[in-house]
């Protein structure tokens, strides 16, 4: 069965990478979420896309020169004028774990030490993964890939899975080599054959973003290990509807 991650939450229908949008991920019906972290001026793991505060909130500035109290303030639903009433705010990795004991969500939680290499990022995303013994239920990804190794490094059980946007020769053989059982390719970058012969090695394959109801059908049929989408509710009516037909 293809497993449904809501991109940053239910991004498409809500505020992306808020509690707003994990919630709702999961009243769809979705397997988990996925979802970006960053490190603040104070050190605390918080959850959003971007460096900066901008695009996102009514703020502006780099998340690393601001404090958790001063992105607190902020309103990370600014551009959801349905939303605005009720001020959503960017969470912290700990909010979404708390959030996550009450339920078996799965959770991609993709480094975004890309382009800023947080120091200690790994560590701390793996100490408050241990400290909720959330291990089996979390796979980290970034589009570093020094990052991942080094995460297998300091803690072989947590699954990792390279981010990456183009065509890669022998998808398998590289995520091996970098201790990886899963990819995460932008959906240009793999093949109906390269996913199939992926799956065959024994990777994982999670292709994002796939929000167009062509595509989501075109993995389901593949039995493609995992889909990441903004579109969770869409994604979970198809499944079904394939589910419904094989039975018939
Ligand atoms: O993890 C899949 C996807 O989130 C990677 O790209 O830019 O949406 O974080 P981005
Ligand atoms: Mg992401």
């Amino acid at each position: 069965m293809t497993i449904i991650l809501a991109h940053r939450g239910a991004s498409g229908t809500h505020p992306e990478n808020t509690m707003e949008a994990f919630i709702a991920a999961e009243k769809f019906g979705a397997d988990g979420i996925e979802l970006d972290v960053q490190l603040t001026a104070d050190g605390e793991i918080v959850v959003i896309h971007d460096i900066t505060v901008d695009r996102t909130t009514n703020g502006s500035g780099h998340i690393k020169d601001l404090t958790l109290n001063e992105l607190k303030n902020l309103k990370a639903n600014f551009h959801y004028k349905h939303f605005f009433k009720k001020a959503a705010r960017i969470p912290t990795l700990r909010e979404v774990f708390d959030w996550m004991s009450e339920n078996d969500l799965i959770c991609n939680i993709e480094l975004k030490n890309n382009s800023i290499p947080y120091e200690g990022l790994e560590e701390k995303v793996i100490a408050i993964t241990k400290e909720f013994a959330f291990e089996k239920r979390i796979i980290i990804s970034s589009f570093n890939h020094y990052s991942l190794v080094y995460v297998k490094k300091i803690c072989s059980d947590i699954e990792t899975a390279p981010l990456y946007k183009d065509l890669l020769y022998k998808p398998w053989e590289y995520a091996s080599s970098i201790l990886s059982n899963g990819i995460h390719p932008k959906l240009k970058a793999v093949s109906d054959s390269i996913i199939k012969a992926t799956m065959e090695q024994g990777i994982a394959v999670r292709p994002y973003t796939i929000n167009k109801e062509r595509d989501i059908n075109r993995l389901l049929s593949l039995n493609c290990s995992a889909i990441i989408t903004d579109y969770p509710e869409k994604a979970i009516r198809l499944r079904e509807k394939i589910k419904k037909s094989k039975r018939i």
